[in-house]
């Protein structure tokens, strides 16, 4: 396996880096405080080429490799987790289904609005009885000359309200579990589909998460993604890059995490030393870095299989499993670091911690992807 990254790879991850500072890192303290959506950040992203970057130049993306995506993920997330999962879910679960599942015309009227970031994608699958039971939904989706007809609830979804587009999955044939859900791309102006609910969260303030609804909302039958029973295939082949990118922002939480806590220890002193100088500290601090470095390793190769198109689902669930605890398990050590500082707002680790929570629950709970290895692992 080669460590290395390419010439173009390390000067995407320096640009995203350096955006990232420069104008994220202010904008936190107002997504924090008012759960602002980062609109205008997510705007500078699209001109800069961010919000398509492994999207092909032809259909208006930046033509990188997926692991140049996982570095800008990783990046972002070291600074705002909440623009991570925006830039993730977007690109992975939103994009990522037109381009590969679209006919021709989906992807020419889709593909170039969402890479350039002119529109914005989401994802929805979830609803209140059916989180892990993916296979379980409700929405119905009937056929009904040239449209369908869908009704149900969905819940959760990231970027609900602000999204131009949803790929939506309802159940076409109830007869056939989870071969009879079916994709559809569901434009926000669609006859009787509503944003509900915006969800209060623990973390990720400024990454806007609602219900939406569905009402006998028409979509044009055009619409439909893949054929009618392809849906649950559909939505589970993406979720596995999907799980990949949210690796690496769990990667970037802990990353960040663990810079806070390091730069503090040095500071900080207690019995006439820095606490750095403490053995008790220093090896937090090792097992820190160490476990980022394992996870961060974990991470690449999941996207480095993805980029030679080898099947990296089982590679995709570790590395989102282990770095996801790896991030809780960081910033946890990083507020315990900070002392009773860190338990307050005046520092960052007390977000960085709420913030890691999410990664080990969402695009499938840590217990949905001990399953998913298990079960290749069993039928290889
Ligand atoms: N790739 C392609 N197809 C796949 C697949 C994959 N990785 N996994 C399953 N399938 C297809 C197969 O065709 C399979 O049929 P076969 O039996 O013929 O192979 C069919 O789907 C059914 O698969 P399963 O029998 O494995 O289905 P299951 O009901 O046992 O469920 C599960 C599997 C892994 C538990 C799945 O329900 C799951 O992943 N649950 C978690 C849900 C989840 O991740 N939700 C994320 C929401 S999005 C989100 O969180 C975004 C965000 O905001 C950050």
């Amino acid at each position: 396996m080669n460590l290395h990254f390419t010439p173009e790879q390390e000067m995407l991850r320096k640009l995203v880096r350096e955006f990232a500072e420069k104008e994220i890192a202010p904008q936190v303290p107002r997504m924090e405080a008012e759960d602002a959506f980062p609109a205008a950040i997510l705007k500078k992203m699209g001109e800069l080429g961010l919000m398509g970057i492994p999207i092909p130049e032809a259909w208006g993306g930046a033509g990188m490799d997926f692991t140049s995506y996982i570095l800008a993920i990783e990046e972002i997330s070291k600074v705002s987790p909440a623009v991570g999962v925006i830039l993730s879910v977007h690109t992975s679960v939103a994009t990522y289904p037109i381009l590969t599942f679209g006919t021709a015309e989906q992807k020419k009227r889709y593909v170039p609005k969402l890479a350039t970031g002119e529109w914005l994608g989401a994802f929805a699958l979830t609803e209140p009885h059916a989180g892990s039971d993916a296979a379980s939904i409700r929405t119905t989706a009937v056929k009904k000359g040239d449209r369908y007809i869908l009704n149900g609830t969905k819940v959760f979804i990231t970027s609900g309200g602000h999204a131009d587009v949803y790929i939506t999955f309802a159940v076409t044939d109830p007869t056939k579990g989870a071969k009879g859900i079916t994709a559809f791309i569901v434009e926000k102006d669609t006859p009787g589909f509503v944003v509900g609910k915006k969800e209060k969260k623990m973390g990720l303030h400024g990454s806007s998460t609602t219900a939406l609804i569905f009402e006998d909302a028409e979509v044009p039958a055009e619409n439909r993604l893949g054929e009618e029973g392809e849906g649950f295939t559909i939505a589970m082949a993406n979720l596995d890059g999907g799980r990949i990118g949210i690796a690496a922002q769990a990667l970037g939480i802990a990353e960040g995490a663990f810079a806070h806590a390091l730069a503090y220890a040095k500071e900080r002193k207690q019995f006439g030393k820095p606490i750095a100088e403490q053995q008790a500290i220093q090896f937090k601090l090792a097992d820190m870095a160490t476990r980022i470095e394992a996870a961060r390793l974990l991470v690449y190769r999941a996207a480095a299989l993805r980029d030679r198109g080898l099947p990296c689902g089982k590679e995709a669930s570790m590395a989102k499993c282990f770095a996801s605890d790896t991030a809780m398990w960081v910033a946890t050590e990083a507020v315990q670091i900070f002392g009773g500082y860190g338990y307050t707002k005046e520092y960052p680790v007390e977000r960085y911690f709420r913030d890691a929570k999410i990664t080990q629950i969402y695009e499938g709970t840590n217990q949905i992807q001990r399953l998913v290895i298990a079960r290749r692992l069993l039928k290889a």
